[in-house]
C-alpha cells in the first residue's frame, strides 16, 4: 500500500479521504434503473467495485458455494452481520423484539450468522441498559434466541446443514453506558486527546488497572464457557468499532503488559484465546477487526444551520502528530488509513488458527460515514464527507488486499448494505473474484433479510423492500429508543417508538 497526501492507495486504486467531497452531488442509488447505469455511476466516481450484469442462480451462484477450512464448514457464502437492537430487558436478557431480529437473521438463509449481536460478558460492560448480556441468568433465553433463529432458517433453506452461529462476545470499554441511556459510564484504557474531551472526561478520569483488565479477562472466560454449553459455534472476540477490544490495540501510550507494543496491545485477545482453549475446546474463535481507522469527525461547523449538521471533516489533528491514538491509522498523517499493523494482527491470528474474519472501520461513534456508509446520516452524525461509495469501495479493497495476503483465512466482507439494489451484483462478483469469502449484510437485513437468499434462488430483487440508509436504525438508539427499521418495516414504522422518535427528532 503506498501513501499519498491526500489519499490511500490500495492495490492500484486510489481512494481519497480528504475534505470537501461532499460538494460534489450524490446521486440516490435508488434512482438508478439497471445495472447497466450502476457501472457507469461507478466508473464516473472512478471507482472500481466489482459488478456482474447477470445474477445467477442454484449450484451455479458464487452465494451458494460451500466453504471448508480449519475445521469450519460453512454452507453458503452469505453472512449476516451483528446487529444489537437496544431491546433486551434490564437484567439482559431478549425481548419479543429481539427474538423478531433473530428470526430475521434466520429467514436471511446466510450460513454464516456472525455474532447475531454484541452480548455484554457483564452488565457493566454493556454499551446501553437494553444490550444483551451473558450470564447463567440469560443462559435459557440465549438457547432459545438460537433455536429461534435455527427454526426459521430451515424453514428458507429446508436444512440446517453447514450452519454456523457465533456469539459475539464484548465489553463496551470507553462507550459503557449500562444503567442509563443518558450517562455514559466509560472504561478506558488510555487517555484519548480527543474523545475525552468528546465525552467529558477530566484529566483525572481513572484508566482501568491491569488488576481490573484481569477482571474482565475472567468474565470473558466465563462467558465463552457458557456459548460453548449453549452450542454456539464459535465466539467472536470483538475487536472493532471503539469498544474495549479495539482500545486495546491502540493503547500505544499505555504502560503495563497491555500497552505499548503490539504483543502487549494483543495480549488481551491471546490470553482471552488461550483460556478458551483449555476450557472450551470444541469452541471456535472469531474476530471482528476494525482493519482500518482515521481520526474522529465532526460535522464542519461553518456549514451546519438550522439543526441541520454540515459534511464531516476530520478533528483538529495537526498539534498529535505523530498519531498515537488509533489501530491501522498513519501516524503522520492520520485521515489515511495504514495496514502495517493490521497485516500483523492477521499474522497472528493464522498463528493462533483463529481463521474467522470479519472486517470493518472505525467506528460509529466517532468517523460513522467510514463503518456505516449512509446518504442520511444518524442524529450524532454529519452529512457524507464523501460519496458513500467512495467508502464502500473502501472497506472492499481493503478487504480485498488483506484476502489476497492472507488466502488462508475466512473473511466477511463488510459496509454492503449502501449498494442497495445492487448488493447481489457485487456481492456475486466480490465472491466469484475472492475479494471476500462472505458477503455480509448488516442494515439490509432489518428490512430484507431474505434478499441475497432470494436472488440466489433466480427471483428478481424487492425493490420497495431495499434499505435506503435513512439511519433511523441508528437514530433510534442514540435517543433511548430500540434499533429498527422505522421507514420500512410495520413492526417499527405502526409502533409507538416510531411517534416517539419523530418527536426526539423533531425537538432535535
Ligand atoms: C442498528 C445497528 C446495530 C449494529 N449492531 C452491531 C453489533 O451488535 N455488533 C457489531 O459488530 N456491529 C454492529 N453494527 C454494525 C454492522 O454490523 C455493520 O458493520 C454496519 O451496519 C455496516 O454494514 P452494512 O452496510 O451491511 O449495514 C450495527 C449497525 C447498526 C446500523
Amino acid at each position: 500500500m503506498l501513501d499519498s497526501g491526500a489519499g490511500v492507495w490500495i492495490s492500484g486504486e486510489f481512494f481519497r479521504m480528504e475534505e470537501g467531497m461532499s460538494t460534489l452531488p450524490i446521486l440516490r442509488l435508488g434512482t438508478v434503473k439497471d445495472v447497466a447505469r450502476f457501472r457507469e455511476h461507478l466508473r464516473s466516481l472512478g471507482l472500481t467495485i466489482p459488478c456482474d450484469n447477470e445474477l445467477a442462480n442454484g449450484a451455479d451462484s458464487p452465494l451458494r458455494a460451500p466453504i471448508e477450512r480449519g475445521g469450519i464448514k460453512i454452507g453458503n457464502r452469505i453472512a449476516v452481520q451483528p446487529m444489537e437492537g437496544w431491546d433486551g430487558t434490564a437484567d439482559g436478557r431478549p425481548s419479543e423484539h429481539t427474538f423478531e431480529r433473530w428470526r430475521k437473521f434466520g429467514r436471511s438463509g446466510g450460513k454464516l450468522i456472525w455474532g447475531g449481536e454484541a452480548v455484554a460478558v457483564s452488565h457493566d460492560g454493556r454499551a446501553n441498559p437494553n444490550q444483551l448480556v451473558i450470564g447463567e441468568h440469560t443462559k435459557k433465553d440465549l438457547a432459545a434466541l438460537r433455536k429461534t433463529l435455527m427454526e426459521e432458517h430451515v424453514r428458507t433453506t429446508g436444512s440446517d446443514d453447514g450452519l454456523v452461529i457465533g456469539l459475539q462476545l464484548t465489553h463496551s470499554g470507553r462507550y459503557c453506558r449500562p444503567n442509563r441511556h443518558d450517562k455514559p459510564e466509560p472504561k478506558i484504557l488510555y487517555r484519548h486527546p480527543i474523545l475525552d474531551r468528546k465525552l467529558g472526561l477530566a484529566s483525572d478520569y481513572p484508566v482501568l488497572t491491569d488488576g481490573e483488565i484481569e477482571g474482565i479477562l475472567e468474565r470473558f472466560h466465563t462467558a465463552a464457557k457458557i456459548a460453548e454449553e449453549l452450542g454456539f459455534d464459535f465466539v467472536d472476540i470483538k475487536h472493532c468499532h471503539g469498544y474495549l477490544g479495539h482500545e486495546f490495540l491502540s493503547a500505544h501510550t499505555r504502560e503495563g503488559k497491555f500497552g505499548g507494543t503490539l504483543d502487549n496491545r494483543t495480549r488481551f485477545l491471546r490470553e482471552i484465546t488461550h483460556s478458551i482453549r483449555v476450557m472450551a475446546p470444541r469452541l471456535k474463535v472469531g474476530v471482528r477487526l476494525s482493519a482500518f481507522d482515521i481520526v474522529p469527525y465532526k460535522p464542519d461547523p461553518a456549514k451546519s444551520a438550522g439543526g441541520k449538521p454540515g459534511p464531516g471533516i476530520p478533528e483538529e489533528y495537526a498539534h498529535l502528530i505523530p498519531y498515537r491514538w488509533g489501530f491501522g491509522v498513519d501516524a503522520q498523517n492520520p485521515t489515511q488509513a495504514d495496514l502495517t499493523e493490521t497485516i500483523q494482527f492477521l499474522q497472528l491470528l493464522e498463528d493462533l488458527k483463529i481463521s474467522l474474519v470479519n472486517l470493518t472501520a472505525g467506528s460509529p461513534y466517532y468517523n460513522p460515514h467510514l463503518q456505516r456508509p449512509a446518504l442520511y446520516p444518524p442524529s450524532d452524525g454529519y452529512q457524507p464527507a464523501e460519496d458513500p461509495l467512495i467508502s464502500v469501495a473502501r472497506q472492499m479493497n481493503v478487504a480485498r488486499e488483506l484476502k489476497a495476503r492472507f488466502p488462508k483465512l475466512l473473511f466477511v466482507g463488510t459496509g454492503y448494505t449502501y449498494l442497495q439494489d445492487y448488493l447481489p451484483h457485487v456481492a456475486q462478483a466480490a465472491l466469484r473474484e475472492s475479494w471476500t469469502d462472505f458477503a455480509g449484510m448488516g442494515r439490509m437485513i432489518l428490512t430484507y433479510p431474505e434478499l441475497l437468499w432470494n436472488v440466489s434462488e433466480g427471483r428478481a430483487v424487492e425493490h420497495k423492500r431495499v434499505c435506503r440508509t435513512f439511519s433511523d436504525c441508528t437514530t433510534a438508539p442514540r435517543k433511548g429508543l430500540p434499533s429498527g427499521c422505522y421507514p420500512l418495516d410495520p413492526l417499527y414504522k405502526n409502533s409507538e417508538f416510531a411517534e416517539k422518535l419523530k418527536a426526539a427528532k423533531a425537538k432535535a
